[in-house]
């Protein structure tokens, strides 16, 4: 059997500091039910973030919106313990505010998102964002501002890379005009990859694109997967099938499956070693409407 690794989805480089591993991990399942307030069983949270390191991932994604700081707090916990914490890249998100289960609230003001950038790097121990996202657009203030105030925290040293959340090409392109952007983070899976466009101007602009939701939160997964047979056919999960695909659609895609079980993410980390040939790849693109 093939080892359990990250490493063998292939590696992307950020920067000369940084070549994470393809395959990544998110913490949004590691809070309560509607991604709020704490997730049930503290320690195993913390748990799968530490054993995710040990089977070689070094890309996490977290926000600090989810629980709001539970998840963030778990991350912290679990990659204290972990030996290569240095060489362990997070992505983080602001500019969402909570006001309870599955109730989110864009706010790009700029005071705003400098708090919790700094409240931010407090709760996980880092001095420095290594890819800091907007998590929104806020339509109430100008790009202008929202994004220059992360290129003044980048000055500062306190961010390293900046990346935008849930955008057009165009906001894209807007955004360029104040600011290197170096991700891309939008709602992307095998069964629903609407912004194929954004993903191709990504690769052109030798941006990352995490995929959100790429296991199309689990519905991908189970007694009506549409990768069951394909699944069957290659002998491994549908959840494997799911980001199998994701990789093999642009090299510079990093899926970021969540989960809160160790089992699902071995499995997931299994994905590495599914290649997909061109064909599966094609039929499986047709799935998406
Ligand atoms: N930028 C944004 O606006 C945005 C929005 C949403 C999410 N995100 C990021 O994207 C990440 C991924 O999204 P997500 O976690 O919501 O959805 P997802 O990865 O598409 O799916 C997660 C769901 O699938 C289940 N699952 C995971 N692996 C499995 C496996 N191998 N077999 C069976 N079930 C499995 C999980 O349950 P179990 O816990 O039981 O495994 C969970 O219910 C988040 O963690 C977050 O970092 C970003």
């Amino acid at each position: 059997m093939a080892e359990l690794n990250a490493a063998n989805a292939g590696t992307y480089k950020f920067d000369n500091d940084f070549e994470i591993n393809r395959l990544g991990y998110g913490t949004m399942q590691l809070t309560g039910e509607g991604t709020w307030g704490p997730y049930s069983d503290p320690d195993q949270a913390a748990s799968v973030t530490k054993h995710a390191a040990e089977l070689g991932i070094n890309f996490f994604d977290t926000a600090d919106s989810y629980g709001p700081w539970f998840a963030d707090r778990y991350l912290a916990a679990g990659l204290k313990q972990v030996s290569n914490r240095n060489q362990i890249f997070i992505s983080d998100k602001v500019g969402q505010t909570r006001q309870g289960p599955n109730v989110w609230t864009p706010l790009g003001e700029s005071s705003y998102l400098r708090q919790q950038v700094e409240v931010s790097m407090m709760t996980l121990g880092i001095d420095h964002e290594d890819l800091l996202f907007l998590h929104r657009i806020d339509p109430n203030y100008s790009v202008a501002d929202q994004v220059g105030e992360l290129v003044k925290m980048q000055d500062e040293g306190k961010i390293k890379h900046i990346g935008l959340s849930q955008v057009t090409v165009d906001q894209i392109k807007e955004a360029q005009k104040y600011a290197k952007i170096d991700a891309i983070e939008n709602l992307y899976n095998v069964a629903n990859h609407k912004d194929d466009d954004v993903v191709d101007y990504a690769e052109a602009q030798h941006m990352a694109f995490v995929p959100w939701f790429p296991l199309n939160t689990g519905k991908l997964i189970g007694a009506d997967s549409p990768l069951s047979t394909i699944a069957k056919k290659y002998n491994v999960s549908e959840a494997q099938i799911a980001l199998a695909w994701l990789l093999k659609r642009s090299p510079n895609i990093l899926p970021i499956p969540g989960t809160s079980s160790i089992k699902h993410l071995e499995d997931n980390v299994a994905a590495a070693n599914v290649k997909l040939s061109d064909e599966g790849f094609d039929k499986l693109s047709k799935l998406s409407h």
